[in-house]
């Protein structure tokens, strides 16, 4: 056969998210912690977030989502052999939170597991899900990433407390052949890890040395300084890998820790702020949710289209951090 040799691709056939219903803006916020909309809107850029209430938990809103991505993708549940669901915040401490989903979603008999990898956990899983997929091991995956971080908030510690919010967004993967090198799938995905750092953003508590679930600490200025080197860094080794440059990428889809990180990341890399999806205002920092959530936002709205070059990145306690570009 003449041509391009067939390869293996995960490709992106749905998106899905789901938040929880209560809203809570930056005014009512100040109402019970000693801060102000001006000081959180300009260190970060955050406006709003959604906090889960009784009855909402990580599960429930990772079932929602994942739901929401197999109508988008108009497939049944029991069609997906994999599930990779990122959080630091499970239902409980076991069973992985990802069988619960398998359960709710009718996909018994396949493959599912939790990834922590905190911030970053939905890039791990990717990471994870698309080597299993292109490896044959599974054909149709969900990736999702899926927090409730208002629980293990400390409400008396501001620096940390108006930071974050509630929810969960889920992919869909699909492992397809084509000989097309322009056909669509993940082209590039790298991860790193630092353990080195892994006192600089952390819960103080656990099942093996607490027994207690802990609340998160974080040392915020260090960081937003090794966000803005590592992510700059990581975006441009996936780049070299896939053959491609800042110019060829449509869209930034990045972990929305603040805008400020956005922003100068963005601009370490010579990247238009037009081309940068942007959720933070609206849902705060999700942790493994946000970059589901903000894929699934521009998605939904019609500014990614197929056909176009999607690079996704994170960064979070470990420290860890990845990014991978995808083809729609
Ligand atoms: O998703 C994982 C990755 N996480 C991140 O990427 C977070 C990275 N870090 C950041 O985004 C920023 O460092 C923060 C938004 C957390 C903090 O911004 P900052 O510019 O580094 O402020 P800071 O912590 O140095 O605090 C500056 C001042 C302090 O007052 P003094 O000591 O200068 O008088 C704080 O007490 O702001 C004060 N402050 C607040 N004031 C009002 C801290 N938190 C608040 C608050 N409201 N919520």
């Amino acid at each position: 056969m003449n041509g391009q040799p067939m390869t293996r691709r995960s490709v992106v056939i749905g998106t899905g998210s789901a938040l929880p219903k209560h809203a809570v803006s930056n005014a009512e916020l100040a109402t019970r912690v000693d801060t102000s909309d001006e000081w959180i809107v300009e260190r970060t850029g955050i406006r709003n977030r959604y906090l889960a209430g009784e009855g909402e938990t990580t599960a429930s809103l990772a079932i929602e989502a994942a739901r929401a991505a197999l109508i988008a993708a108009d497939i049944a549940g029991a069609s997906i052999d994999l599930i990779v669901l990122a959080t630091a915040t499970p239902d409980q401490t076991f069973p992985a939170t990802a069988t619960i989903v398998q359960d709710a979603i009718g996909a018994n008999g396949g493959i599912a597991f939790d990834v922590a990898a905190v911030c970053s956990g939905f890039l791990y899983g990717v990471g994870i899900a698309d080597s299993m997929l292109r490896s044959g091991m599974a054909k149709r995956a969900l990736v999702i990433g899926a927090e409730t971080f208002s629980r293990i908030l400390d409400w008396e510690d501001r620096g940390t407390c108006v930071l974050f919010g509630d929810g969960a967004g889920a992919v869909v993967l699909e492992a397809r052949e084509s000989a097309d090198p322009a056909s669509p799938g993940i082209l590039a995905t790298k991860l790193h890890a630092d353990g080195a750092h892994n006192q600089l953003l952390f819960v103080d508590g656990g099942p093996s040395t607490t027994g207690t679930v802990g609340k998160l600490r974080m040392k915020g200025r260090e960081v937003f300084r090794h966000a803005v080197t590592n992510l700059a860094s990581v975006l441009r080794e996936v780049l070299e890998e896939a053959g491609f440059t800042t110019n060829d990428i449509d869209w930034l889809v990045p972990h929305q820790a603040n805008a400020r990180i956005l922003e100068a990341t963005a601009k370490k890399l010579n990247m238009s702020h037009a081309k940068v999806v942007m959720t933070v205002q609206d849902h705060a920092n999700t942790s493994a949710a946000s970059v589901p959530l903000a894929l699934d936002a521009a998605v939904r709205d019609g500014r990614i289209q197929p056909g176009q070059l999607v690079m996704i990145e994170a960064m979070g306690g470990g420290f860890t951090w990845g990014a991978s570009l995808i083809r729609m």
